[in-house]
């Protein structure tokens, strides 16, 4: 049943909401009939995005590696809305560099958005999720499923966010609330684009069943799907949107040629 149908108006908040594949998220929460809080660290791109996404939505500017900050900004969603029906840790930030070059300041630029975010934003938003019954859905990567070369922040830190996820469910599960994580594979964004050498896009095309790169709204779907009652009974889950990457081993680009 999407929000529209079950009559009542739930309320998403959405973090990393100004571009990529937040924005794609939060425009479809809207088109299934749900509010939408679009939070972000970028003021600028959080105004023009929530310009174009209409009345349905309401910016809310925060850096969720800000412990006070996103205190604050979780009162002002609920004094804006007055719920909270489902929290999508989407917020990120890649660096990828060979670990000797990868000092302590690197390592800990990338914990801070990516884990330390999530942990802090889920936190704060735990009680209101309580009221609703709600759903938590956290964004992973593939390369928290699997190590892969310069990946060892990043992919640290998403390897923690699936487990997370999974402490998540276990301990909040008795309150009714759901979380699941979700491991996008390669989406043309910019976050993917500062970091994907060509050499790294060939190597993903060979390495992807469906050889390609997945777009914003795929993984949008999964993500928005998770969080609405026809989920009503998955929790604790971990689902890749990833072209089949995860499935596959050693092989696949020499079968195809
Ligand atoms: N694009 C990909 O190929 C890909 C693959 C796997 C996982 N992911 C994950 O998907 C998520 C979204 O990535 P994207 O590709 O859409 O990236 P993007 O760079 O296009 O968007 C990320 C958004 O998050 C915001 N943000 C970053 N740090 C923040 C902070 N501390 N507080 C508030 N906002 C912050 C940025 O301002 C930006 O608007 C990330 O968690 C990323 O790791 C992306």
């Amino acid at each position: 049943m999407t929000a529209q149908e079950s009559k009542i108006q739930k309320v998403a908040l959405v973090t990393g909401a100004a571009r990529g594949i937040g924005l794609a998220t939060a425009r479809l929460f809207i088109e299934e009939g749900w509010l939408v809080a679009v939070l972000d660290r970028d003021a600028d791109e959080l105004q023009k995005a929530a310009a174009d996404l209409g009345q349905a939505v309401s910016p809310f500017v925060c850096d969720v590696s800000d412990p006070a900050a996103v205190d604050r900004i979780i009162a002002d969603v609920l004094s804006r809305f007055g719920r909270i029906d489902a929290l999508v840790n989407n917020a990120g930030v890649a660096d990828f560099g060979p670990i000797e070059q990868t000092d302590f300041a690197r390592w800990r630029q990338v914990m801070e958005t990516n884990l330390d975010g999530v942990f802090l934003m889920s936190q704060a938003v735990i009680p209101a999720l309580k009221e609703t019954r709600g759903a938590l859905v956290n964004i992973a990567s593939i390369s928290g499923l699997r190590a892969s070369t310069l990946r060892v922040a990043y992919g640290t830190s998403k390897a923690a966010v699936i487990h997370l996820t999974k402490q998540q469910a276990a301990e909040l599960g008795e309150y009714g609330i759901r979380a699941n994580c979700v491991c996008p594979g390669p989406v043309r964004t910019k976050l993917a684009m500062a970091v994907h050498t060509q050499d790294i896009i060939d190597a993903y095309h060979d390495a992807i069943p469906l050889n390609r790169y997945g777009t914003e709204r795929e993984i949008a779907e999964v993500i928005v799907f998770l969080c609405s009652e026809r989920a009503s009974f998955v929790t604790g889950q971990v689902i890749a949107s990833d072209g089949g990457f995860e499935s596959t081993g050693v092989g696949l680009p020499a079968l195809r040629s």
